[in-house]
């Protein structure tokens, strides 16, 4: 959600930013702008819509030379994606370029007296900085942030100064260190064909960047920071060959889970004990709080330990009662969205122990839990998630499994890649499902309890990438209304791999297969009397639902592409949802 590059060095940098701009595309965005500053002048570009129309600007019109400037892709919040709106955003003598939500943007405005240009916050941050700016850069920057509220990465340059400025709190940003040249950026993909090295920026640090140095205040002095060596490689962020980032994360299912199980498989005392908990609460967003869903199930299914799963954006604000023995699980790719960030220090501050699942390494939720289980996904690019969310899965279920104290993990695993690796290929049936749904305006995901758990990850993967509007429901609740919907040909995705419940989500299904539904089921063992299948191996059921996501990740991604979506970034959406 935004994205922000910057740079000082000994080159121009119209080219390394909008190369950072592409590859920050995928955080989502529906605007972008650069500006680049030499001694006499800065000069602003901005654009509506993909990047490439903004290269076009600049490479007509872009005329200064320059070792120093700041671009950014834009997710639009207070004011529309016009290219007014658009950042970086000049007034005085600051120009910024900004990722996140000033809440209190409209106060600040009325104290101010500028005549304002556009619509948003970032453009009030400026002004207010710039109010504050007497010729002291790193003063007038802090007294600025104090004044703010709500949360912020700012890229900053100053007329008088050849050097860049950042600050952040809330939203992401990094410093890559180079030999005599020095970049800022929302995450470590937009530099990693340059550098590997990074220093983190902490909430409350301004960091000073020229092309020989890069300085970190705090408080007023300077302070000395870790330098981190990033360990993904340039190869992991390429496409590889396949048409879509999406299609390419799927595929590395199997890798990842064989990567990411065996350490746990080896060695079982690395998978924390639940079972010393009285209560659990699991909070996240979207993909990833509907792999806490199967966590929620599988934990209570079969360690009977009582777990609330819960979406992070209600979880923070309403009354939560917590147990004096709870652990809290954050659950999340990134490690930097913005509603689980804030459950997370909801939950520290209740006293609750905190456990992450999380991607990313560095991330604000891997340094502020108390614990972490790191998925080892490696970059994922596409906006909808796919090898993350299967991840996270495959460690609800060890931990599950560990919780119902079992001790066969080494047998339940080892079949895993293989199966997932079979599921994958068998992209002809995929395609021949996508063919027969593509056209339709309504799908309907059913089935029961860890079933339903996939139902709404099959359902959301669906709706975002294609645009197909599409529910999931427990298999037992649809005759309470929503059947009415059910139309002669409406798909209906009918998920049945739990033995207990097998012939109750069967009964639903039949109840919509006389409306006229057209049945896809998907199910580890054939149902007579339905053509359109998926049958999956039959596993132990820690592992079930990770052979099953799959098969409706890759329908999702066919009906996308023969509906000719934009599959890697669907509209509207943004990979890291930073601000709330
Ligand atoms: C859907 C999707 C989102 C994310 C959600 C949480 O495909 O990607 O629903 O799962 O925004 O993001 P993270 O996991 O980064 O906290």
């Amino acid at each position: 959600m935004c994205g922000i590059v910057g740079y000082v060095g000994k080159h121009n940098p119209k080219d390394f930013l909008l190369e950072g701009l592409k590859t920050l595309e995928y955080r989502g965005y529906d605007s972008a702008g650069i500006a680049l500053k030499n001694n006499e002048e800065t000069q602003i570009i901005k654009s509506v819509g993909k990047i490439k129309f903004l290269e076009e600007k600049v490479n007509n019109s872009l005329l200064i030379d320059s070792k120093i400037g700041i671009a950014h892709t834009r997710w639009a919040t207070h004011g529309a994606p016009t290219e007014n709106n658009a950042h970086p955003h000049c007034v005085g003598k600051v120009t910024i370029v900004h990722n996140g939500i000033i809440e209190n943007a409209r106060e600040i405005k009325d104290k101010l007296k500028v005549n304002f240009n556009s619509d948003t916050d970032t453009e009030v941050a400026a002004a207010l900085i710039d109010y504050y700016y007497d010729g002291d850069e790193i003063s007038a920057i802090s007294k600025a942030v104090t004044e703010l509220t709500g949360s912020y990465a700012f890229g900053i340059l100053f007329e008088d100064s050849d050097k860049l400025y950042a600050v952040r709190k809330g939203s992401p940003l990094i410093i890559g260190i180079n030999d005599k040249e020095n970049y800022i950026a929302s995450d470590i993909t937009a530099i990693i064909n340059y550098t590997n090295k990074y220093i983190l920026l902490e909430e409350g640090e301004i960091a000073v960047l020229s092309a020989e140095l890069v300085k970190v205040f705090k408080d007023g002095k300077e302070i000395k920071k870790d330098v981190i060596i990033a360990d993904i490689s340039a190869e992991a962020k390429s496409k590889q060959g396949f048409d879509h980032y999406m299609l390419k994360e799927i595929m590395e299912e199997p890798m990842l889970i064989e990567n990411t199980l065996k350490p746990f498989v080896e060695d079982m005392s690395l998978i924390p004990d639940l079972k010393k908990y009285s209560e659990i609460h699991i909070v996240a967003c979207g993909s990833a709080m509907y792999a806490g869903m199967i966590g929620k199930a599988l934990l209570e299914e079969k360690a009977s330990i009582r777990v609330i799963c819960e979406v992070a954006s209600e979880y923070r604000y309403k009354k939560v009662l917590y147990d004096k023995n709870t652990l809290v699980i954050l659950v999340s790719q990134s490690g930097e969205t913005a509603d689980t960030i804030a459950a997370m220090r909801k939950a520290k501050e209740e006293g609750a122990d905190t456990l992450a699942i999380v991607n990313v390494k560095t991330s604000t939720i891997a340094r502020e839990t108390d614990k972490q289980i790191f998925i080892e996904a490696g970059p994922e690019i596409a906006v909808a998630t796919t090898k993350a969310y299967i991840l996270q899965v495959a460690i609800f279920g060890l931990l599950a499994y560990k919780a119902a104290s079992l001790n066969n993990l080494a047998d339940e695993v080892k079949k895993l890649p293989r199966y997932v690796k079979e599921i994958l290929d068998n992209r002809d049936l995929y395609l021949k499902i996508a063919n027969e749904i593509y056209k339709d305006n309504d799908v309907f995901f059913i089935g029961r309890k860890t079933d339903y758990a996939i139902c709404m990850e099959g359902s959301l993967k669906l709706k975002e990438v294609s645009y197909v509007h599409s529910e999931a429901y427990q298999a037992g609740e649809l005759k309470h209304g929503t059947i009415s919907l059910i139309e002669d040909g409406t798909p209906v995705f009918g998920i049945i791999t739990d033995d207990d419940i097998r012939d109750k989500t069967i009964s639903n299904i039949e109840e919509v297969k006389s409306r006229g539904a057209k049945v896809i089921i998907v199910s580890n063992k054939k149902v007579p009397g339905y053509d359109m299948e998926v049958i999956v191996p039959k596993i132990s059921e820690f592992f079930q639902p990770i052979l099953v996501v799959p098969c409706l990740q890759l329908i999702a991604y066919e009906v996308a592409k023969l509906r000719g979506c934009d599959i890697d970034k669907p509209k509207n959406l943004a990979k890291s949802v930073t601000v709330e």
